[in-house]
C-alpha cells in the first residue's frame, strides 16, 4: 500500500495512472509495499526492471511469488512469476523454461521493449520445438544444451574439470589388441531412442565403419 499511496500524495496529475497500474495489473505491489515496512525501500524497488518468469513452475526465488535480486554492482531487478506482471510498465524481460514452453501460451502481441529468454537445460526430446532455428530465433537470450546459445549449459551437471581429463577406462594400447582380435572396442550408450536429431540413424551409419 506505501508505494500506491505515495503515487496519490504525489497528485493527481502523475498519480492516476500509476495507481491504476498498481492497483489493477501490478503483481508486485505485495513485493514493493508489503513486508519491511521500509517505505524508502520500497520505493526504490518500485523504480527497478521487473523480470517476469513465465514458466511459473520453475521459480527459484523462494519462497514467495516475488523477489528482489542484487547481482552486485549496483544492478537490480525485481523477480515474480505472476503473470499479471505483463502489463507493467517496467517489465522488461520474460524468462521461459524450455520443456514448458507452449507457442500457444506465449504472450502474444510481443511487446517490442520485452526481451525474451530461455532456459532450456532439459533433452531437446523434451520439446522438439525448440530445435528450430525459426524458434530458437524468438528468444534474444538462450541459456541450453546446445554450446552456440549465449549461455551454454552443457557442462551443467559436471561434477568437476577432472572427471574430463580421466584417463579412460581402458587403455589404447589395450583396445589395440582387441581390435586385432576383430572386436570394435568401441561402446555407444545413449538415454532415448528415436529423438529428433535422428541420431540412431547416424550411429547405425556410423557401425559400418568402425572395425
Ligand atoms: C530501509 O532500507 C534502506 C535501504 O535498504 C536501509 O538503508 C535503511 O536502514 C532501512 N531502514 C529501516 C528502518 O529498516
Ligand atoms: C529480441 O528478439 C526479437 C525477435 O527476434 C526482436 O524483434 C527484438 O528486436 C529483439 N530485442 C532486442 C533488444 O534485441
Amino acid at each position: 500500500m506505501a508505494a500506491a499511496l505515495l503515487l496519490l500524495l504525489l497528485g493527481p496529475a502523475c498519480g492516476l495512472r500509476e495507481t491504476g497500474v498498481f492497483e489493477a495489473a501490478s503483481a508486485l505491489s505485495g513485493l514493493v509495499a508489503g513486508g519491511s515496512g521500509n517505505a524508502s525501500r520500497a520505493w526504490r524497488d518500485a523504480e527497478l526492471p521487473v523480470l517476469l518468469w513465465w514458466s511459473e513452475q520453475l521459480f527459484p526465488h523462494f519462497p514467495g511469488r516475488s523477489e528482489r535480486i542484487d547481482c552486485g554492482a549496483g544492478a537490480s531487478c525485481l523477480v515474480t512469476r505472476s503473470k499479471r506482471a505483463l502489463a507493467h510498465r517496467r517489465t522488461a524481460a520474460l524468462i521461459f523454461y524450455g520443456t514448458d514452453f507452449r507457442a500457444y501460451e506465449a504472450p502474444l502481441p510481443r511487446a517490442p521493449h520485452h526481451t525474451w529468454a530461455l532456459f532450456h537445460e532439459e533433452s531437446p526430446m523434451n520439446n522438439y520445438l525448440l530445435s528450430q532455428a525459426a524458434a530458437i530465433r524468438l528468444f534474444n537470450y538462450t541459456a541450453t544444451f546446445r554450446r552456440h546459445s549465449h549461455y551454454p549449459l552443457a557442462l551443467q551437471w559436471l561434477p568437476a574439470a577432472a572427471y574430463l581429463r580421466a584417463p579412460p577406462a581402458l587403455p589404447l594400447a589395450t583396445k589395440n589388441r582387441l581390435r586385432r582380435l576383430g572386436l570394435a572396442p568401441v561402446l555407444y550408450l545413449q538415454s532415448h531412442c528415436q529423438v529428433a536429431s535422428d541420431r540412431d540413424r547416424y550411429v547405425r551409419l556410423l557401425m559400418e565403419h568402425l572395425q
